[in-house]
């Protein structure tokens, strides 16, 4: 019977998720790899360790699904988005560790781009704001950083990829040097109106169209992996950034459909069709997909501090030992307290982008104690989405925007949380049936592609929902709340 492997290869782990032909989930396996602090604000993987670990559990995970190798039908890969490598194409040799999203050691030339006036025809072009979250400064640190880089990226010896492009290019045995289309809009280097690398921007950074890779549809042919890896060749036809993968997997495929993955962080995607909706509230302007050839356009905001908040809890204040605690000592908080915990361990990402803000807590009473504490942490979870839920309705127009959201990822299990979500928002709050829905879009994806999985519609129409959480809240009370924290915010930005 014929099956689809989906590679999700993330920030902390890599997976492999093996879906039958009916898109049924059958078996997944996952190993955590090691994160390199190098320095301060630095964060780097070994390229080798995102192979081994990919490798690993894309076997364990056919082991355990008790199917030959030869059942794969294809191949379909989600990643984390934009983190950096660069290789050498004749000994496929990294010249240095990838350099994750997360790594900040770029902040000196994005204020420097900033200062000479960059920052507009970057952010028209590639719908992204400037900063070092992005690809494209980071390849630029690395061709000035190792040395003689430069010269054999000139001399076309090098090449590029975030992490699907890099994994396409050990699958295939350095045949394919490829990328998707969403991956392509997180460099900061690809004209997301004209589908194609930005010369003028690639100038400007110093960076030779040579080391790009080609860009293609999400569902496309992106090579065939070597014989050796699973018996015989297995064509990749499917490929999305990691958030993009999940708005597929949920089935956002209406104009004003919207998801909220909660993990680490909190990314929401709202797909704006087949418009590129310009923010005026630093949101990012970014593709959610691209389907025979067609962009279908997203707003994004992405939240720094969600689940970590509640491994804060666990790990740094040690007032839980299991992340589920939390529920029951969220109940049993007092109501008569209001406490707001703004969790800027990292600064804030969307839609205040300030990396000089630190965390706080305001409302303390001789009272408060680790219930109290919990709730708060909890609560900072639906407050930052409805950050993000009002900046997009600001740049969509309210009346076009979100009526659902759309919810996955671990906190999502998190049933408190997902009830104070919906009333926070005031709107309802969905949870799908099948919560890895990273991986079952990227299935979907090489599945749709290889003829095994139907078309888009009814792929969207077997969504199904586990459990709706509906505001209950009334609505003065949820402004009240809201404003609180709007206020509690405002007083942790710019430095301490
Ligand atoms: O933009 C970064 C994002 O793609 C990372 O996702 O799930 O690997 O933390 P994740």
């Amino acid at each position: 019977m014929a099956h689809i492997l989906a590679i999700d290869q993330g920030t902390t782990s890599s997976r492999a998720i093996v879906f039958d032909d009916r898109m049924r989930l059958v078996a997944t396996a996952q190993e955590e790899f090691r994160q390199i602090y190098p320095a301060s604000g630095h964060v780097e993987h070994d390229p080798a360790d995102i192979w081994s670990t990919v490798a690993a559990t894309c076997r364990e995970g056919i082991e355990r699904a008790e199917i030959p190798a030869a059942d794969i039908a294809a191949i379909g890969i989600a990643n984390q988005r934009e983190t950096v490598i660069i290789w050498d194409r004749d000994t496929g040799r990294p010249i240095h560790n990838a350099i994750v999203w997360q790594d900040r050691r770029t902040a000196e030339l994005c204020g420097k781009l900033r200062e000479d006036g960059h920052e507009a025809f970057i952010t028209s072009a590639t719908g992204l704001l400037l900063d070092p979250y992005f690809s494209a400064t980071k390849i630029a640190w690395l061709l000035d950083n190792v040395e003689g880089a430069r010269q054999k990226a000139r001399d076309g010896r090098l090449a590029f990829g975030t992490v699907d492009t890099y994994l396409i290019w050990r699958l295939t045995g350095g045949k394919a040097h490829v990328t998707d289309a969403t991956n392509a809009a997180r460099t900061m280097l690809y004209n997301i109106h004209k589908g194609d690398w930005d010369a003028d921007i690639c100038e400007l950074l110093n960076i030779p169209l040579a080391i790009l890779p080609e860009v293609k549809d999400c569902a496309a042919d992106f090579g065939m992996t070597r014989a050796d890896l699973f018996g015989r060749p297995v064509p990749i036809f499917g490929v999305a950034g990691d958030q993009q993968a999940a708005t597929v997997g949920q089935a956002c495929f209406e104009p004003g459909m919207m998801k909220s993955t909660y993990g680490t962080g909190c990314f929401a995607l709202l797909n704006t069709g087949d418009k590129p909706v310009r923010s005026e509230s630093r949101m990012l302007t970014t593709l959610a997909y691209q389907l025979d050839g067609k962009r279908t356009y997203a707003l994004e905001g992405s939240i720094f501090i969600a689940g970590a908040v509640v491994q804060w809890l666990r790990d740094g204040l040690k007032v839980i030992r299991h992340a589920r605690e939390t529920n029951a000592l969220a109940n049993a908080a007092d109501k008569e307290q209001t406490l707001y915990m703004v969790p800027a361990f990292t600064g804030l990402g969307a839609p205040y982008w300030d990396a000089e803000s630190r965390g706080a807590i305001f409302g303390l009473t001789r009272n408060s104690g680790p219930a109290e504490f919990a709730r708060a942490a909890l609560q900072s979870v639906g407050y930052q989405t409805r950050d993000l839920l009002e900046a997009m309705q600001a740049d969509w127009g309210s009346s076009d925007s979100a009526n659902i959201l759309r919810v996955d990822g671990g906190m999502s299990a998190n049933d408190w949380t997902m009830q104070f979500l919906a009333d926070i928002l005031g709107v309802p709050v969905d949870r799908p049936k099948v919560v890895e829905t990273t991986a079952l879009g990227a299935a979907w994806l090489a599945g749709m592609c290889a003829g095994l999985y139907p078309g888009q519609a009814e792929f969207a129409e077997s969504w199904a929902l586990e459990r709706q959480f509906k505001p209950e809240m009334p609505e003065a009370r949820r402004e009240k709340l809201y404003k609180g924290w709007k206020n509690a915010v405002s007083r942790t930005l710019g430095p301490i």
